[in-house]
């Protein structure tokens, strides 16, 4: 990791980008001394990969899209966060989360649940089959898999007026997924990107939309950011 992103983990995070990285660094901290060989990275995106972020926990990380196109760019953005010797640890394969194959010691998704099982598609029953599917198939023993989705807020409603879930995004309260072996939640304003709609100005309200979220977030247990955390047993 450069010395630029170890002070700025969150330029991994895409939108909301502060918001988003604060459980996991709450989820480092608790984690300090887990190591592996193996990450997995599902559904990465052009704006957000935790792949640079993953290796301070394993040897090796393949960082996965659904499609092959955003490849490349994926690459080109982590590598420029990495020296080249930790760049050169980062794999960029295109991977299903519906068909996997393989086994890792940590896989990680960030916003990937919510928009393969979108509501009018799926069932939480369906959510919940496919955690169970990897953890049971497709971590090793003692493997972590963490989750960063869109959690509900009491503003759901709002961010529904502004059109934001009009297309079934799954958004999870607190019990929605099986119980993790740890969670983290933050922010309460967080769910919503102005930086979206508004480009550079929009990125400023957001950071300061974080500022007022260091503050709500202690107040509710209803976050806009949820971790989840599971363990398989080793
Ligand atoms: C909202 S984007 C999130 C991208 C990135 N992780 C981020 O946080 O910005 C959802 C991602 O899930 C990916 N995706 C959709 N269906 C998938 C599937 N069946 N398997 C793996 N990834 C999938 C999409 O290609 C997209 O990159």
């Amino acid at each position: 990791m450069t010395p630029a992103l170890a002070a700025a983990p969150w330029r991994c995070f895409g939108w909301s980008a502060r918001a988003w990285s604060h459980p996991w660094g709450a989820f480092l901290r608790e984690h300090a001394g887990w190591r592996g060989r193996s990450g997995l990275e599902i559904g990465s995106g052009v704006h957000s990969s935790l792949a640079p972020l993953m290796l301070a926990l394993v040897q090796q990380v393949e960082c996965s899209a659904h499609v092959a196109d955003s490849l490349p760019m994926i690459e080109a953005r982590n590598s420029a966060l990495l020296p080249a010797a930790d760049a050169k640890r980062i794999r960029y394969p295109v991977r299903d989360l519906r068909a996997l194959r393989g086994q890792w010691d940590l896989i990680v998704m960030k916003s990937v649940l919510g928009g393969v099982y979108r509501t009018q598609e799926a069932s939480l029953a369906d959510v919940h089959a496919n955690v169970g599917r990897l953890i049971d198939q497709h971590l090793t023993p003692g493997g972590l898999l963490v989750t960063l989705d869109n959690g509900r807020t009491w503003l759901e409603p709002l961010w529904a007026r502004f059109g934001a879930r009009r297309n079934g995004w799954r958004v999870f309260s607190r019990g929605d997924l099986p119980t993790p072996d740890a969670m983290y939640g933050f922010g309460v304003l967080g769910g919503f990107s102005a930086a979206t709609r508004l480009g550079a100005v929009g990125r400023l309200i957001d950071d300061v939309l974080y500022v007022a979220d260091r503050v709500l977030s202690p107040l509710t247990r209803r976050h806009a950011v949820l971790m989840h955390v599971y363990r398989k047993p080793p």
